[in-house]
């Protein structure tokens, strides 16, 4: 305004009080007209992910829980209750689906767990992918391999991902299967997933990146100074409706527009404000900035190979739909511009908005902490040596190998060799190896689990 007070509009004051709102609220709030449709599809709403609890009426949307906490008993007894009725049912064509719905409640459960999860990938994905951090699909009977690769494809910037007790097999990974493609990754959790693969370490390890390309200060300082890509407390600043969002968060050298990834830009913004970043891309291209394909130079960008992926067929809805939403924004600055084309400046290190740049090996992180392959009885060495290389696992603290019937004492040597993070404590193993640290590192969790591979298995 004149008198130097900012604006609030109409739009940016819905933002806030969506803040206050849970996932379903928020998609319900989608479907009142165009404006609160996409103010509810903006990506700082959308930072965690929990479909299975969330089809089941828990809309916890805060970040995940202490890495080692183990979810309730019974909760985790009743999903896989569900999981069995719902197999069972879907195994038998013959069955009214309307019919066994209203007899068990069980079934209809997984059911609504499966429009959930279909509504996710086709409605809100495509908005919002690459500003979600973390995603549970724990004991989920609905989830498919397709579905976790068709959702990898458009979250490059995931930094939590649990897979614990689910179906996939490696196939699910495939889109992580180039350089870089995961470097943002901090947790895996693929308990009980047996149907993994040595591939999927290999698929895993290639998408960290690599650190054998930077240099020995470089590796140091990454040691140091683990990756904060997102402060999730920011408070989002959305630029007024209409005016570019690049007014704001950019500072421009004169001379005109850059071209390519010429250093003659800088990012402006502190990389805590990344959340702000999203969030105005996206308003700044609703306000009306033109977006035209041919100022938006090259295809490369992650967001735009995913959408080709996705299915377009209609108008926009509720995640808890069934349907597709036309042209989506994927809320990365440099894609909703039609003139900007800077170098980021974190390059070399952990940008999230650039977690597929292939060109810049030197940053690559290989920031997983957290490993969890209990029961995946096929893994092998081989798959420890995969992510052995390019660097190890440098700020892996957490390593449960519980139940990998195939690997051998030389294979978890060669591995730990590269984790100089890990906590003896959280390492978990076969109680039947001798391998390192076997004194003091943790025996095998599986021994009474009854649902996980263990050797010792009805001991
Ligand atoms: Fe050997 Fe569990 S896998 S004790």
């Amino acid at each position: 305004t004149e008198d130097g007070e900012t604006a609030v509009t109409a739009p940016e004051l819905l933002l806030r009080v969506f803040r206050f709102l849970g996932p379903e609220d928020l998609c319900r709030c989608g479907q009142v007209c165009s404006v609160w449709d996409q103010v509810s599809k903006t990506g700082s709403l959308w930072r965690h992910l929990y479909p299975v609890r969330w089809a089941r009426g828990d809309y916890y949307s805060g970040p995940p829980g202490e890495s080692d906490q183990d979810p309730d008993e019974d909760w985790v007894k009743s999903l896989q209750d569900e999981g069995r009725a719902y197999q069972e049912w879907d195994e038998d064509a013959d069955v009214d689906e309307s019919e066994a719905c209203e007899e068990s409640p069980a079934i209809s459960a997984v059911q609504r767990e499966k429009r959930l999860l279909n509504g996710i990938v086709q409605n809100l994905l495509p908005a919002v992918g690459p500003s979600v951090r973390s995603l549970s699909l724990a004991y989920s009977s609905a989830v498919s391999s397709k579905m976790v690769r068709q959702i990898l494809s458009l979250c490059p910037n995931l930094t939590h991902l649990d897979l614990t007790q689910t179906d996939v097999s490696d196939s699910a990974f495939d889109s992580w299967a180039e350089f870089g493609a995961c470097r943002t990754l901090e947790r895996l959790d693929l308990s009980g997933c047996d149907r993994i693969t040595d591939r999927t370490l290999k698929i895993l390890s290639l998408g960290l990146g690599d650190l054998t390309t930077s240099s020995p200060d470089r590796r140091a300082k990454l040691l140091r100074a683990p990756p904060s890509p997102i402060n999730f407390q920011d408070e989002c600043s959305l630029p007024p409706m209409g005016r570019s969002c690049h007014d704001l968060i950019f500072k421009r050298r004169p001379g005109g527009r850059g071209s390519g990834c010429g250093p003659a830009h800088v990012w402006a913004l502190n990389p805590s404000k990344l959340a702000d970043i999203e969030d105005a891309a996206d308003w700044s291209k609703r306000g009306g900035v033109s977006v035209q394909e041919k100022g938006r130079g090259d295809s490369s960008c992650c967001c735009r190979r995913s959408r080709r992926r996705s299915f377009r067929t209609g108008v926009s809805s509720s995640p808890w739909q069934y349907g597709s939403m036309g042209e989506a924004l994927c809320g990365h600055s440099t894609c909703c511009t039609s003139d900007f084309r800077t170098k980021c400046s974190f390059e070399g290190e952990s940008c999230p908005e650039h977690p597929h740049n292939r060109t810049d090996q030197s940053g690559a992180y290989r920031a997983l902490r957290f490993l969890s392959l209990s029961g995946c009885y096929q893994i092998t060495d081989l798959g420890l040596r995969c992510l052995s290389q390019r660097g190890g696992l440098p700020l892996l603290v957490h390593l449960n190998l519980s139940g990998c019937l195939f690997i051998t004492g030389a294979g978890l040597q060669e591995l730990v060799t590269v984790c100089p993070s890990l906590n003896i404590e959280h390492f978990y193993y076969c109680d039947n190896i001798n391998g390192p640290h076997a004194d003091k590192a943790s025996g095998c969790q599986n021994l009474q689990c009854g649902f996980r591979a263990c050797c010792r298995s009805g001991e």
